[in-house]
């Protein structure tokens, strides 16, 4: 049966990390997955992170299962930091949260809920957008289809393009929208842009899901947080995926939820039971470790200012680099203007390079960036940047 499965192909960015990992030239730059790295190459553990680890393997009573949705204190923190305490998603009951693994897992029970409660419905996807948003609704038998998102002329957004055309999509469909550090172009609409995203998704009656993977890396955490507080209005619905991979540097802990926010209390209690019954077909409940480190930092108020410091502290070296590298490709007599670099957000970069020379920066130069051109700048340091810019003045 085996000998005739077909070779899948490698994942685009994993796919990527995987080859950096066997490369043995000792000069090598990794700018392809989006993790987080200090000015050493380093992809820390936060200090309130190891705190926090500490305290719960003091106090550890159990390794007893978790509910299906996950740690009830967690997912209720989860709500809090999106939209602030005083929100009337949080204080009505009208919004429900599930613990998922990662990010990844959050989009995958929010694509299975939709394909059972909706069939037939299409999601639309910002183009670019992160490769595997599309390989997650296919898993789940929903059709993608694409809106306009990145003005490749401007190095800006195509926002009236966009507009355009999500005043076209069928009332019912389901539009992804990046809550913030749009994965890859770094290019977020404005807070007025947001408005009228905000106001045409909801008077169209179309499904806004807002992938919020990067919550405090662009210019702080509620100023990230404009776009879903837009969306956030009285009695609309909407599906938020949340992910604490970068923000909290939990990456391997598979650390996420999925909120739902429905008109009423009695509508977001059944969206609940849908959602646990995706969960419990999937992996059957949430692990705990991720969980109950973010909670322990969140319920804390010395541990939680400790996190918003680190966090101030990764998006400012980020937004540092972001000027280093600007500067650097001036300096070193790079014939091309990529100021826009320093006016995109988080960690990725659109750097306009094409497929050919993205693939002469590896095979020449052990410079690994994704197909698309996306750059994550965080793997940027005073050590590898004049390296990096030679060769991309090589290339073009
Ligand atoms: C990325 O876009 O590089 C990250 O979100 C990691 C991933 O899973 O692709």
């Amino acid at each position: 049966m085996f000998q005739n499965v077909q070779t899948a192909p490698p994942d685009s960015i994993l796919g990527l990390n995987e080859a950096f990992r066997k490369d043995s030239n000792p000069e090598k730059i990794n700018l392809s997955v989006g993790v987080f790295k200090d000015s050493s190459g380093v992809t820390p553990v936060l200090d309130c992170v190891k705190e926090a680890e500490r305290r719960l393997i003091s106090d550890e009573k159990t390794k007893s299962y978790l509910p299906i949705d996950g740690r009830p204190e967690y997912c209720r923190l989860v709500r809090e930091l999106m939209l602030g305490a005083d929100h009337e998603i949080v204080t009505s009951a009208r919004g429900v949260t599930v613990q998922t693994p990662g990010g990844t897992g959050g989009l995958r029970v929010a694509a299975d809920f939709l394909a059972k409660n909706f069939p037939g419905r299409k999601v639309w996807l910002s183009q670019p957008t992160w490769p595997n948003h599309p390989n997650i609704f296919a898993a789940a038998g929903i059709e993608t289809a694409g809106y306009p998102y990145f003005d490749k002329a401007a190095n800006g957004l195509a926002f009236a393009e966009m507009m355009t055309a999500l005043e076209n999509i069928p009332t019912g469909d389901i539009v992804l929208l990046h809550g913030c550090c749009h994965n890859p172009s770094g290019i977020d609409p404005t807070a007025e842009q947001w408005r009228a995203i905000a106001e045409l998704v909801h008077r169209r009656e179309l499904l806004p899901l807002v992938d919020f993977a990067y919550q405090g890396f662009g210019d702080g955490l509620c100023e990230d947080a404009v776009g879903l507080a837009a969306l956030s209005q009285p009695g609309k619905e909407l599906l938020v995926c949340s992910s604490f991979s970068k923000n909290f540097g939990l990456y391997n802990e598979r650390v996420g939820a999925l909120t739902a926010v429905a008109t009423d209390a009695e509508a977001a209690q059944a969206v609940l039971s849908q959602l646990k019954n995706t969960i419990r077909a999937n992996y059957s409940n949430p692990p705990t470790h991720g969980g109950a480190i973010v909670e322990t930092v969140l319920a804390d108020p010395k541990l939680r200012a400790q996190w918003e410091a680190e966090l101030t502290t990764m998006r400012d070296r980020i937004n540092g680099v972001r000027t280093l590298l600007v500067e650097t490709m001036k300096a070193t007599g790079v014939d091309r203007d990529f100021s826009f670099i320093a006016d995109q957000k988080g960690m990725f970069s659109f750097s306009g390079l094409t497929p050919v020379q993205v693939d002469e920066l590896r095979n020449k130069f052990a410079i690994y960036i994704v197909g698309s051109g996306r750059i994550n700048v965080a793997g940027i340091s005073e050590s590898n940047v004049g390296k990096l810019c030679a060769a991309i003045k090589a290339v073009l």
